[in-house]
């Protein structure tokens, strides 16, 4: 089978993870902090702050910047769930607005006619590694006082007109297993605002500056040392990774997408290519099925958007009625298709010559 995702775990890794075991200093330490330094500087950003997961930095991220009960935060249904859990567990509100066909992202178009006295910030993702329309959601942000807060979990190195995820707001990345970057579980807040920097790193350690004297309430959202000591070292070759998968999935498009509905690049964004996303209307499962037969894994990024996901009917009621068409029509068509740094030639082509197998060409 080629898997959908793979680890890409070296020497360099093991080592790494060795050295501090062998060290006996597990919890977080040097290899942390060491890895901070070089997350904030590889985005571009004054401070990056290392958690447990990614969904854990950002209920920090919004910790930080104070967003709570009465605030509302505008998102996208067509994502992970932890996007829209986060801000329903610091007490916030979540308001949905739709995604644009070409990007899989939110719709800016849609943003000004969702602000309310009660909104606080503009939540962002960047979907598959591609990053949002940016520059109409900087302008939206900047004349009605809000903030941008973006979920750059599957968005590492991503850019915009230059500028990378995490430059435009306080951000959220992702560090599970199958991450571009990854340490198992793992995350990273990352900001240019020394205040919130604090307000994070304090939450993170049981409001804790001084060794148990305890100056606000917070918790343990803490990393070990063997995941960063992992992570630092994935991050010696995240920039070699990505031009891999830029390689695949150049490959995976010029040889479909004359046939078939291949993931487009607006201009002027760096895609990262975390997923490889084809669209299949009206006969996903049949491909599903032909792929597996043919030893090609794909997967469903996502099958049910968030606003009809059962738990968050009690949380928003009606969500599920809401009028979200394109988040819903694409979540019927999306498959993503392997596109990983690991994959052969043979990988690759063996992936096309499935698709032309089974999937229907679709008429221009
Ligand atoms: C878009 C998005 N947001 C949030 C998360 C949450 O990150 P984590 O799994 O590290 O908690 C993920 C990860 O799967 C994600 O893909």
């Amino acid at each position: 089978m080629i898997p959908i995702s793979k680890p890409d775990i070296g020497p360099a890794e093991e080592a790494a993870v060795l050295e501090v075991l062998r060290s006996g200093m597990l919890a977080m330490g040097t290899r942390t902090k060491a890895f901070e330094e070089a997350w904030a500087s590889y985005c571009g950003v004054k401070h990056a702050v290392m958690m447990a997961n990614g969904t854990v930095a950002q209920e920090a991220v919004l910790h930080g910047l104070g967003i709570g009960e009465g605030d509302e935060v505008i998102t996208v249904s067509f994502s992970f769930n932890a996007t829209v859990s986060v801000i329903l567990r610091a007490g916030a509100r979540p308001v949905f607005v739709d995604i644009r066909e070409d990007d899989f992202n939110m719709d800016p178009a849609q943003v000004e006619a969702a602000i309310t006295p009660r909104t606080r910030a503009i939540m962002p993702v960047h979907l598959y590694g591609l990053m949002a329309d940016m520059a109409p959601l900087e302008d939206i942000a900047r004349r009605h006082g809000l903030v941008i807060v973006e979920d750059a979990a599957q968005a590492h190195g991503a850019a915009y007109r230059g500028r990378k995820a995490g430059q435009f707001g306080p951000a959220m990345f992702s560090l599970y297993a199958t991450k571009n970057l990854m340490t198992g579980e793992g995350g990273f807040a990352t900001t240019d605002d020394d205040d919130v920097a604090d307000r994070i790193r304090l939450f993170r350690n049981h409001g804790m500056r001084v060794r148990y004297y305890h100056e606000s309430l917070g918790t343990n959202y803490k990393p070990g040392d063997l995941a960063a000591a992992l992570g630092l070292a994935q991050l010696t070759r995240l920039d070699e990774r990505t031009e891999q998968r830029r390689r695949n999935a150049a490959f995976l498009t010029a040889e479909l997408s004359e046939d078939y509905l291949t993931p487009t690049v607006p201009e002027g964004r760096d895609h990262v290519w975390h997923q490889y996303v084809m669209r299949f209307p009206g006969e996903r499962q049949r491909v599903i099925d032909g792929l597996t037969e043919r030893g090609v894994g794909t997967l469903i990024y996502y099958p049910v958007p968030i606003h009809k996901q059962a738990y968050l009917q009690a949380y928003v009621p009606g969500a599920a009625d809401l009028d979200l068409p394109v988040t819903n029509r694409l979540s019927d068509e999306v498959l993503a298709i392997p596109v990983h740094p690991k994959l052969s030639q043979d990988d690759l082509a063996t992936i096309v010559r499935s698709v032309r197998e089974v999937a229907t060409p679709v008429a221009r």
